[in-house]
């Protein structure tokens, strides 16, 4: 339980065990998510320091709301996207104000309801072609086809003119991209949790970082010029973005035009590949729960697009894996203005960070919180909520854009593994969580079978 506080100082109480010039550098750095997870029985909202800068993190709900949704306009986005900006541009994710303004709405078209039906076919073939390839008993680098396979699926939905023909073409273009933005975000995430000067040493990796970020731009490049000598509405988000809205009657530069592709591969392909991991990780160890979301899809209307109506339980079992084991563990924001959140004043530039894999462990809204169990969404659903406790596509103005389009793409592809295997673990490994800029599974081996004949 939060402790609650009147005063506006003992309201953002600063978290023992600072050290001199470092703060609490090296508990995020060394314990990351267990930090964030120790700092929560402190207060609603309390600071911490990165190196000498104070940070405040938001522990409650309210707070959670407060700052994303009530007086979003208040705050930008914060240091991680300081620092993600020089590997990614000025796209939607690292954007501030009103140039975010005009990005969000001229991206908006494509992630409408229509289009993302109209995706389905797309992302279905993508699926089936790989999941179809596989063997009876082969063992599976689960999460390194998801990673591939999503990335892929990426590319292919939204910038159709890279679309390369056939399953093989479509996972070695995501791998590629996709080594690159792993790289990328872990340069990101190194260069948040430590000191510049440490974070740009060649020792851990800088230069890989760049070289990474400058590949993964040849690549968007390339993408935005191709697209431009082919001047047909192919209805796919280049062409989105290059046409007029009224605010930039000219659409997008082919500069923005990378910047955004940049974004959206960064936010878009991994968190969506981590997620489907961890879900057929736990499908590897509840056989009851494949049985009925393979009953579920397999009852499934031919022509019936998947989605939160035709699909409940698998659904409720997708925002149940969201809960539990939530990609996102560190976001921030930066107040632009003095501002007063739940009673505590926070300075013009006070840097804030949320979690929420911490939001989604809290006993008092998800009891038994460590317990997996999907149909706890059904004795309270996601309404029944405080605004603020389930956050896993955040909230307000920066929400994601693709959380329809995400879950969307994860049905798909659980659809189509499950309908023809039974995804298990591999016995002695043991599948631990890796915190890096995502939470993901160190490894993940599946032996698939296929089911017994009715
Ligand atoms: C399971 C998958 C996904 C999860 C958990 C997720 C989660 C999130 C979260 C938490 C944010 C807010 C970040 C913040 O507060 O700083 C966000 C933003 C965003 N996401 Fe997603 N996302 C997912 C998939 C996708 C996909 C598939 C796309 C695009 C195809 C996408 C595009 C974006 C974009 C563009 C933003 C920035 C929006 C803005 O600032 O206006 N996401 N996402």
């Amino acid at each position: 339980m939060l402790m609650r506080s009147t005063t506006a100082e003992a309201a953002a109480p600063v978290v023992p065990g600072r050290f001199p010039l470092l703060g609490h550098l090296p508990q995020l750095a060394v314990r990351r998510v267990d930090f964030l997870q120790s700092v929560r029985a402190r207060g609603e909202i309390v600071r911490i320091f990165l190196g000498n800068r104070p940070v405040f993190v938001l522990n409650s709900p309210a707070a959670v709301h407060d700052v994303l949704v009530t007086q979003s306009r208040k705050f930008g986005k914060g240091l991680l996207f300081d620092v993600a900006r020089p590997f990614i541009g000025n796209g939607i994710i690292t954007s501030e104000r009103e140039v975010h303004r005009r990005q969000r709405r001229a991206l908006q078209p494509a992630f409408h309801r229509d289009g993302i039906a109209a995706c389905v076919g797309t992302m279905t073939g993508i699926a089936e072609e790989q999941v179809a390839a596989w063997r009876p008993g082969e063992v599976i680098a689960m999460d390194l086809v998801m990673r591939r396979m999503m990335t892929g699926m990426l590319v292919a939905t939204l910038f159709s003119t890279e679309r390369p023909d056939g399953a093989v073409g479509v996972a070695e273009l995501g791998e590629r991209v996709a080594e690159h933005l792993t790289t990328v975000m872990r340069g990101v995430f190194v260069g948040t949790v430590l000191p510049a000067p440490i974070a740009s040493s060649p020792v851990l990796g800088h230069r890989t970082y760049l070289s990474a970020a400058a590949a993964l731009r040849e690549l968007a490049d390339t993408s935005v010029r191709q697209a431009r000598q082919d001047p047909a509405d192919r209805g796919d988000l280049l062409s989105v973005m290059f046409a007029g809205t009224p605010g930039n009657p000219r659409g997008m530069t082919d500069t923005e035009a990378r910047d955004e592709l940049l974004s959206l591969l960064m936010a878009g392909a991994e968190t969506t590949s981590t997620t489907l991991s961890w879900a057929l990780h736990e499908l590897g160890r509840r056989p009851e729960i494949t049985e009925r979301i393979r009953a579920e899809c397999a009852a499934l209307p031919a022509g019936a697009l998947p989605s939160a109506a035709t699909l409940p339980y698998t659904d409720r079992f997708l925002r149940e894996v969201l809960r539990l084991h939530q990609p996102n563990w560190l976001l921030m924001r930066r107040a632009s203005e003095p501002v007063r959140v739940r009673g505590v004043e926070l300075p013009r530039g006070a840097e804030l960070i949320y979690s929420a894999v911490t939001m989604h462990r809290d006993p008092a809204y998800f009891p038994d919180p460590l317990r997996f169990d999907p149909d706890r969404w059904l004795r309270r659903t996601e309404k029944d909520l405080p605004p603020g406790a389930y956050v896993p596509f955040a909230l307000g103005n920066r929400k994601c854009i693709g959380d329809h389009f995400a879950m969307t793409e994860m049905l798909v592809v659980l659809r189509s593994i499950v309908s023809r295997w039974r995804p298990r673990p591999v016995a002695g490994r043991r599948i631990r969580p890796v915190v890096q800029a995502l939470i993901r599974p160190n490894a993940l081996p599946m032996r698939v079978s296929p089911w017994p004949a009715r």
